[in-house]
């Protein structure tokens, strides 16, 4: 290579990064355009369902350089999600449910994760913190939270008198992104079964949502965090309701750390709830 190449393939990379695009998926470069059509070959598809004949599958969403499958193809969304409420109400535990999801193909999100970032912490909690999905520390740790925010998210957790392994950490989606991107809406639908059975499964006194997807996919509210936070909801698991409550995400406050004076004023809500015992268990 001459280093007029050299510098073009380090100037490419650096845009890469920047963009997001900061895992290799393979060890060798695939031609998207010469490469047949994955939905058209004849290779079944395992689901948690069974083995869907791909002939049967429509149309995947459109690859590209940072979402290609590692391997397998994820199934079409209704049959996902419709495997995921399938397989999720039969978990009788958070190890079956880690168990179940480990070998769940419905979400396309697997084939590029590294791994499952299932959860982190005691799962006999009184206080569960659920986020969005993993990032790149989190991918490559196995274990939500670690990063940046997780550590502020630690010292969060410190603040009113608690440790990381006294409370219980999950994301609505388990597996990471490619390049940080955010779920999809099919993907957040084909998660949601699992993340619900999670909260039943720890069954928390106090249920804390950081920032808004994980607000507005568990609390079932379109609106934005900055009215909802701070405001105590009923979450329904069936058997019971779970106090919860929406907070600042700890990535948005270290973006914007003049609002954690109100996460601050949260955590002090939740701590006192916890304290009272008026949570009902
Ligand atoms: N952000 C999240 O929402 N979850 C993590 O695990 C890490 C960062």
């Amino acid at each position: 290579m001459t280093s007029d190449q050299a510098t073009t393939v380090r100037e490419l990379l650096a845009f890469y990064l920047e963009a997001g695009v900061d895992c290799a998926l393979g060890d060798e470069p695939i031609d998207r355009l010469s490469t047949p059509d994955l939905a058209r070959s004849d290779r079944p598809v395992a689901t948690a369902a069974g083995i869907v004949p791909v002939a049967a599958v429509r149309q995947p969403p459109r690859q590209t350089a940072t979402a290609a499958p590692r391997a397998g193809v994820a199934p079409p969304p209704d049959i996902a999600i419709e495997s995921a409420r399938e397989a999720a109400r039969t978990a009788p535990s958070l190890e079956a449910l880690r168990t179940l999801l480990e070998s769940f193909d419905g979400c396309a999100l697997k084939f590029t994760a590294s791994r499952l970032v299932f959860a982190d912490g005691n799962p006999q909690a009184r206080l569960m913190f659920v986020g969005e999905a993993p990032g790149r520390d989190e991918d490559i740790a196995g274990l939500p939270f670690v990063g940046r925010s997780g550590q502020l998210l630690n010292r969060m957790i410190a603040a009113i008198g608690l440790k990381r392994s006294d409370v219980y950490i999950a994301n609505v989606i388990p597996w990471r992104p490619p390049g940080n991107r955010t779920p999809t809406p099919q993907e957040t639908q084909i998660c949601l079964p699992f993340i619900r059975r999670q909260i039943e499964l720890v069954n928390p006194d106090v249920l804390v949502t950081l920032g808004n997807p994980s607000t507005q996919t568990l609390l079932q509210t379109r609106e934005g965090i900055k009215r909802i936070r701070g405001k105590w909801f009923d979450y329904d698991v069936g058997t019971r309701t779970i106090r919860a409550m929406a907070t600042f995400h700890p990535a948005y406050l270290l973006r914007s750390p003049f609002d954690k004076r109100m996460a601050w004023l949260d955590l002090r809500a939740i701590a006192r709830a916890l304290e009272d015992g008026s949570t009902g268990r």
